[in-house]
């Protein structure tokens, strides 16, 4: 057929019709009337009484009947298909099979010589719906997608008078997309929709923009006006041609970046567990003697659990994302707090009694520990370390600054001396290290809060 179109005349059309449609030979003559084509390449529909009697199909079968056929008078000349779209919906991204499902109003536009009429003779029409069953369509998809286009049945197109066709579909693209969670949820993914023909290779179609990159996001932004869990950032295109084998095809790939709203993973997932983590920081202030730490530390990492198995379903389903590694290090904290509770629950009992043995390493570090500056669970702590060594701690907490110079006296005894030390010094000792450990805890509880939040901030912001 290349090259070879009734260029000179309407013999070779009418047989085509002919063998096509098997339509009568009277019909023939009749649209072979309708349907005038001159020497200049210029096809006329004859569109009298369009406007009084609506549009005569006779005038268009001839163009309905040469729908199998790309619409060209020249075949050496390509079709040039203009494309745009409108992303009307984020509906769904998958992280496990990296799929992202979105809603398009596709847009095509294309020449189609055979089409023209004058609307002065016509009443003005200038425009008309035709279904696109009658219709020569481009088959241009999307490289990327992963299902068969639903497109609905019986859509229609418009013709102008000068022989611009315009196609509007929607289409459900589910596509397949490269998603990287490890920020989620402040995660933004960039996925590629790459439209193409499937078929014609570029020296039958080319593939052209309808609208600026600019003017599609846009209009996708007035639309999108849903708050779902994705929000579009912005679409950038490049225009790489495909070459297959010998063939070269013409395609236009289109960058669409997106972003998760992530509020309700953030109430939902991370404010929960902070808020866990900062009681457990908390129960520090609870005496560990009296016995009451230890249970309420295992209640609340009791709930912990409860709520990661409840929430286990909100995370992605694959890869380590940023609150996975929160959660696992939340759990470590507790688990670590509650193994040191339990230590000195055992420790505390024994130290005035039988004090175990204490590492040479540890002295220095206990005086470097009782310098005046420390504060919180510490200060509770430190009125223990009586003479008496009982828990007393419904006593008003003392001057940390007193209770440090109360305390200088034994060690620097027991420093200069290097060893010797009453069991009295020893207990005290040993009740001196866990206050250290409980205030380095709870000083690593804090750290962790303050730089998860920082974290929690940055992400969100950038
Ligand atoms: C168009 O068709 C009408 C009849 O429907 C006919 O009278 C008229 O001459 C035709 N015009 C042309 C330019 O063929
Ligand atoms: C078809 O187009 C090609 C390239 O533009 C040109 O060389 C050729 O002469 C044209 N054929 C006709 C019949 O116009
Ligand atoms: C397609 O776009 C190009 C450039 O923007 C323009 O020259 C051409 O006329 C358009 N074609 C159609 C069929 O709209
Ligand atoms: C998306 O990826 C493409 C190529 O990988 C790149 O050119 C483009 O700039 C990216 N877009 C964004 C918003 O990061």
């Amino acid at each position: 057929m290349e090259g070879g179109w009734p260029v000179e005349g309407g013999v070779l059309y009418l047989t085509v019709s002919l063998l096509l449609s098997g339509h009568t030979k009277s019909y023939s003559h009749l649209t072979g009337s309708l349907f005038s084509t001159r020497r200049s390449n210029t096809f006329t529909v004859n569109c009298s009484g369009f406007d009084q009697h609506g549009v005569n199909p006779a005038a268009f079968q001839t163009i309905f009947n040469q729908k199998d056929f790309r619409p060209v008078i020249n075949y050496s000349i390509p079709t040039q298909v203009n494309i745009s779209f409108t992303l009307s919906a984020i509906l769904e991204v998958d992280e496990q099979l990296q799929l992202l499902t979105s809603f398009l109003w596709l847009k095509l536009i294309w020449n189609n010589p055979f089409i023209s009429w004058d609307p002065e003779e016509c009443g003005a029409i200038s425009k008309l719906t035709v279904t696109t069953e009658s219709l020569w369509l481009p088959d241009i998809f999307i490289m990327e997608s992963m299902d068969v286009d639903q497109t609905l049945e019986g859509l229609s197109a418009y013709v102008t008078n000068d022989g611009h066709v315009v196609y509007n579909k929607p289409m459900r693209v589910t596509s397949i997309c490269s998603l990287d969670i490890f920020y989620f949820p402040f995660d933004q993914q960039n996925c590629t929709l790459t439209f193409s023909s499937f078929l014609y290779t570029v020296k039958n179609m080319l593939l052209g923009m309808e609208k600026e990159v600019w003017e599609i996001v846009d209009t996708s932004r007035d639309i999108v006006r849903t708050q779902g869990e994705w929000e579009l950032l912005g679409i950038n295109k490049a225009t790489p041609k495909l070459s297959v084998g010998s063939s070269l095809f013409d395609q236009i790939m289109f960058y669409v970046a997106i972003r998760r709203r992530p509020s309700l993973y953030v109430i939902n997932l991370l404010v929960p567990s902070s808020l866990l983590i900062a009681i457990d920081a908390l129960s520090f202030y609870l005496p560990a003697e009296s016995g009451n730490r230890a249970p309420f530390k295992i209640t609340l990492l009791l709930g912990y659990n409860v709520f990661l198995l409840m929430m286990n379903k909100l995370l992605p389903a694959n890869g380590t994302p940023i609150p996975g590694v929160y959660f696992a290090l939340c759990l470590s904290l507790m688990a670590v707090s509650l193994l040191e509770t339990i230590f000195i629950t055992y420790l505390l009992p024994l130290a005035p009694t039988q004090p175990p043995p204490m590492p040479r390493w540890l002295h220095p570090l206990l005086l470097y520990w009782a310098s005046p500056r420390k504060c919180c669970p510490t200060a509770l702590w430190k009125e223990n370390v009586g003479p008496g060594l009982m828990p007393t701690h419904l006593r008003g907490p003392k001057e940390p600054g007193q209770l440090v110079g109360k305390e200088l006296g034994p060690r620097e005894a027991e420093l200069n001396g290097a060893s010797g030390l009453t069991s009295t010094q020893l207990a005290d000792l040993w009740v001196q290290f866990s206050h250290m450990m409980d205030t380095f805890l709870f000083h690593l509880y804090l750290l962790f809060l303050a730089s998860s939040i920082i974290t929690v901030i940055v992400l969100w912001n950038t």
